[in-house]
């Protein structure tokens, strides 16, 4: 399905291929040395340097680790025009620790490794990758529920990583989260209007006390709802209402980005369809920004503009997502899109499915150079020298992150 051109309209396009910048040597975009560690709670503020000694190379070969303050593994710029969100070379490493009474760190799992994202205003920037590659992390990184070891995040110009107390507070009003699972992430004692108001209660300046349960009812409308259900609990509703719940009250402060973290992923396939056009809908009416996360590449493809391909804490594939869909240059992504089901049977005939082989290695001891050359069938021993930058290749209007990035038309179920 190609997306609305009624979302597209108001949207600036995204500029031509010279316009693509690659941020400078000091992964300055922000005017700051992202190379500073900002202090994690978890004591990992000092572990963010790129391919700190994790990952065996192979027999004989120098890893050329590159050093994140000079060369970002990030990628490049792709758009002009201002930002509601920035994310500039962001790491999250959980520090791995041994012994019960002193509690030595013995290493560090590299959930989120060096990440570059630009997100406009009105516009979806899909997060995809298997299980476990650090999407989750990222999208609790950018609400604040985990707080990184290195890297920026500015949203609307401010660096959330750099605020605190009630400045903080003002600028997370921005950014909510929409939660994969409308089952668990609805407290179920509580009413639909104190569910849907409690945000009001921490932001007490965004409706006063006499107008809120007004203010609620209208979010109800807003998202489909019976505004008379004000007073039901969750369980009175179906997943796919209690979904609808969820975004109602990410809405209530107002906020210009959403994050929804694999959003339609514990509904049906009939419900999934009614969620997804009620965000678009809402992006329309209200000019959001969506960071839409998800494991199936055909739901992104209904809804992003942008596409960020992720492997193993990094982002190998990043841009146009109608680029990236019909010419992937990155093995990776190329593997993810020949899997996806293809409904046409004359189509199916035609598939050329790529089978990944192997397990995804632990991101606590991640592969030297490029990640993904312990299942990639191109690899060459550069592969294991040499980190990929992600960056726009001969030929190609997007990033890739792959040595040897080339266009491949692969036939795949998404419409
Ligand atoms: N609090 C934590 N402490 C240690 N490791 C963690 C923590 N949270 C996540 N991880 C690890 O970080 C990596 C990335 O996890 P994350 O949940 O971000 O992946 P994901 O892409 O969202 O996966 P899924 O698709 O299964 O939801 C995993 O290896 C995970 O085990
Ligand atoms: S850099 Fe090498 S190992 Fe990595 S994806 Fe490209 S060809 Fe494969
Ligand atoms: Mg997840």
């Amino acid at each position: 399905m190609s997306k609305k051109s009624a979302k597209d309209t108001p949207r600036e396009e995204n500029p031509p291929v010279d316009a693509a910048v690659v941020p400078d040597g000091t992964g300055d975009a922000t005017g700051k040395d992202t190379g500073a560690a900002s202090p994690a709670p978890d004591g990992a503020a000092t572990e963010a340097t790129a391919g700190d000694g994790a990952g065996t190379p192979a027999a004989g070969a120098t890893v050329t680790e590159t050093p994140r303050a000079s060369e970002p593994v990030a990628p490049p710029v792709l758009d002009k025009g201002e930002n509601v969100l920035e994310v500039r070379d962001l790491v999250k490493h959980f520090p791995i620790t041994q012994g019960i009474v002193l509690r030595r760190k013995v290493g560090a799992v590299q959930a989120v490794d060096g990440i570059n994202l630009d997100l406009r205003r009105g516009e979806t920037l899909g997060i995809v990758g298997e299980s476990g590659c650090g999407k989750s992390t990222l999208a609790k990184l950018l609400i604040g529920l985990e707080r990184p070891t290195s890297g920026t995040i500015k949203v609307r110009g401010q660096d959330l990583t750099e605020l605190r107390g009630g400045d903080l507070l003002a600028a997370r009003r921005n950014i909510q989260m929409v939660f994969q699972d409308p089952y668990t992430s609805l407290n179920p004692r509580m009413t639909v209007g104190d569910l849907i108001g409690e945000p009001f209660e921490i932001h007490t300046d965004v409706v006063p006390r006499q107008g809120r349960r007004q203010r609620v009812q209208e979010l109800l409308d807003l998202v489909g709802l019976n505004p008379d259900h004000i007073n039901r609990y969750p369980h009175q509703f179906s997943g796919g209402q209690r979904q609808r719940i969820g975004i109602a009250r990410a809405l209530a402060l107002e906020p210009e980005v959403l994050l929804c973290d694999e959003p339609v992923s514990a509904l049906d396939v009939s419900i999934q369809a009614q969620v997804i056009n009620l965000l678009e809908k809402l992006q329309d009416e209200l000019g959001l920004s969506y960071l839409f996360i998800a494991h199936d590449l055909s739901v992104v493809r209904h809804i992003a503009d942008k596409l960020g391909v992720m492997y193993l804490g990094r982002v190998v594939e990043y841009g146009n997502a109608e680029e990236i869909y019909e010419a992937p240059t990155h093995p990776y992504t190329q593997a993810l899109l020949s899997a996806v089901p293809v409904p046409d049977p004359k189509l199916r005939g035609m598939r050329d499915e790529i089978v990944l082989e192997g397990d995804v290695p632990s991101p606590a001891n991640p592969p030297s150079g490029c990640r993904f050359r312990t299942r990639c069938w191109k690899a060459e021993d550069v592969c294991a020298e040499e980190t990929p930058l992600l960056q726009v290749r001969e030929n190609s209007r997007h990033a890739s992150a792959c040595h040897f990035a080339q266009k491949r038309d692969v036939v795949h179920g998404s419409a």
